[in-house]
C-alpha cells in the first residue's frame, strides 16, 4: 500500500518560562497556544551556558496521573525520589518516570563547562493507570542504540523501532516512539509513523524542511521550533544545507477527559481536588 505522508499541521514557537525554583527554559507544548497533543501534555527545552539559568533546579515536588520523559543531550541532573531511587541523569542518558498514583522528587541540574541542553515531555496515563504505582526506567546513553544509515544520517532509539532496532524503553501504555535524529547537510530521513498516532517533530539545532515528494515549507524551519503533524503513516524531512537535529515524537492518543492542575493531571476536576487534600493531609504517598 501506498505511504500516506504526514503533512505538517502545525509549526509552534516556544515560549521561554520559568519553572521549579527558577530554571530558565522554553515550552511548547502546555502553554496557551497548544495545550497538549494527545497523549502529550507537556514539552520542554532546557538549554543554557549559564548555570544561573537551570542552578536552583526542581527542589521536591509532586506529580500523578502522568510520565516525565527527561532526555539530557548534554548536562547533569541529580534526582531523588519517595521511593528511594537516587541517581543521575548525564550526557546522553534517558529517564523514564511514571508517577502513577504519587510520587515526590526532586530535580537539581549541576553546573556543566558545556551547555546544558536536556528535555522533559510529559506523556499522559489513562484513567485505569492513573493511579498505578510508581515506576523508573532509568536508561543510560550506552543502552540506547544509534543507527547509522549510509547516508550519514545518525539516529538514538530511545523507544520504538526504526529500521529493526529496538529502543530500550518498554511497556509503556502510549506505544512511543522517541527518536534522536542527526541529519547531516542536505541529509533526507523518512520513518514509518502509526496512522492515528500523535506525532511531533522538535528541531533544536539547524534547520530543514518537512513533506514527502517536495518540502511544505518555501524557507526551511529553524529551531527551537516544534512541529506537530497530521495523521497518516510516514514522516519525511530534509536537512538544509546547515544540516538538522531533531526528535520525532509519536504516541497513542488516549482520548480521555484532561482535567490538570500544574505537576498533576487527572480526567476529572474532583480527583485534582482530591490530590491536593492528599497533599494537605500527608497521604499523597500511597503504600506500595
Ligand atoms: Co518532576
Amino acid at each position: 500500500m501506498k505511504k500516506q505522508p504526514r503533512k505538517i499541521a502545525r509549526i509552534i514557537e516556544p515560549r521561554t518560562v520559568m519553572e521549579g525554583a527558577g530554571v530558565k527554559l522554553i515550552r511548547s507544548i502546555a502553554t496557551s497556544e497548544l495545550d497538549h497533543v494527545d497523549p502529550f501534555l507537556l514539552f520542554d527545552h532546557f538549554g543554557s551556558k549559564d548555570p544561573a539559568d537551570y542552578i536552583k533546579g526542581f527542589p521536591l515536588h509532586p506529580h500523578r496521573g502522568i510520565e516525565t520523559v527527561t532526555y539530557m543531550i548534554s548536562g547533569h541532573v541529580n534526582h531523588k525520589d519517595s521511593i528511594g531511587n537516587s541517581g543521575s541523569i548525564t550526557d546522553g542518558d534517558v529517564q523514564w518516570m511514571t508517577s502513577g498514583g504519587g510520587i515526590m522528587h526532586e530535580e537539581m541540574p549541576q553546573p556543566h563547562e558545556d551547555e546544558m541542553i536536556g528535555f522533559q515531555l510529559w506523556v499522559n496515563l489513562p484513567a485505569r493507570l492513573k493511579m498505578t504505582r510508581p515506576r523508573y526506567q532509568n536508561i543510560t546513553s550506552d543502552q540506547i542504540p544509534e543507527i547509522e544509515r549510509e547516508d550519514g544520517v545518525k539516529i538514538r532509539v530511545i523507544a520504538g523501532e526504526v529500521d529493526g532496532v529496538r529502543g530500550p524503553v518498554k511497556e509503556i501504555v502510549a506505544e512511543p516512539t522517541y527518536l534522536d535524529i542527526s541529519n547531516p547537510p542536505d541529509g533526507t530521513f523518512s520513518q514509518p509513523v502509526e496512522s492515528g498516532h500523535a506525532v511531533f517533530a522538535y528541531i533544536f539545532e539547524g534547520a530543514g524542511f518537512f513533506g514527502a515528494e517536495k518540502p511544505e515549507t518555501d524557507t526551511p524551519i529553524a529551531g527551537p521550533r516544534l512541529v506537530v503533524f497530521s495523521d497518516g503513516d510516514q514522516v519525511s524531512a530534509r536537512a538544509s544545507d546547515q544540516g538538522m537535529r531533531f526528535l520525532l515524537v509519536s504516541g497513542k492518543p488516549l482520548n480521555e477527559p484532561i482535567a490538570r492542575y500544574g505537576p498533576f493531571v487527572m480526567n476529572t476536576q474532583q480527583e485534582i481536588e482530591q490530590a491536593l487534600e492528599d497533599l494537605r493531609k500527608g497521604t499523597f504517598i500511597k503504600e506500595n
